[in-house]
């Protein structure tokens, strides 16, 4: 009996650690090498519970170019969005919050972001929130370093936007899609 009693504590503690690993699975953290995020990346998937927000037209559509790591963790983003049919391109800088590994921009709104995962050769999944006129949604991505990724990768991804809410159609994956390659410039941001 008393043997049963202490299986039954065991488990639910390896429960409680296992919950509580789970809720920290950000990538950015400590252990987190956030200069080897730097450079070329391609936009492969986009992922919203809004999904206007990423359907043509939607002001999160938007195909990452380049990401540039500044010396007090700032990031900067070269990404194109199109406009008016028109592949424009927009330069933005992320500062971290006070919060280790979340990062904030102005973008139609205010937008919180962290990175869920990545191997820093191939690829990088973020999660954003933004909140605009008293209205939220999210925000989630997949960049490859190569035009398009692995069924695996991206598998990873659609489980991880499921495990945030978003539905399956909600989850597009843009390598069939005009991500404004055409526009894409030499050098760095
Ligand atoms: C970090 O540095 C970049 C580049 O100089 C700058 O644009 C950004 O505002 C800085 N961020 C903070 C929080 O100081």
């Amino acid at each position: 009996m008393k043997l049963l009693l202490l299986l039954k504590l065991l488990a639910l503690e390896l429960t409680l650690v296992c919950v509580h690993a789970e809720g920290e699975t950000s990538a950015t953290r400590k252990n987190f090498n956030l200069k080897k995020i730097e450079g070329k990346w391609y936009s492969v998937g986009l992922a919203s519970d809004k999904r206007e927000m990423i359907e043509e037209h939607g002001s999160m559509r938007v195909f990452v170019e380049d990401i540039h790591v500044f010396e007090n963790s700032s990031l900067a983003f070269k990404f194109h969005t199109k406009i008016n049919g028109e592949c424009t391109k927009q330069y933005l800088v992320c500062d971290e919050t006070d919060k280790d590994g979340e990062y904030f921009v102005k973008y139609h709104g205010q937008n919180k972001f962290t990175m869920l995962d990545t191997d820093y050769d191939g690829y990088i999944i973020f999660h954003l929130r933004n909140v605009n006129n008293g209205e939220t949604f999210q925000l989630m991505e997949l960049y490859g370093r190569e035009q398009d990724l692995s069924s695996n990768i991206k598998e990873k991804f659609t489980e991880l936007c499921k495990k945030h809410g978003i539905v399956e159609e909600n989850i597009l994956d843009l390598t069939e899609a005009d991500r404004c390659l055409q526009a894409r410039g030499g050098g760095k941001a």
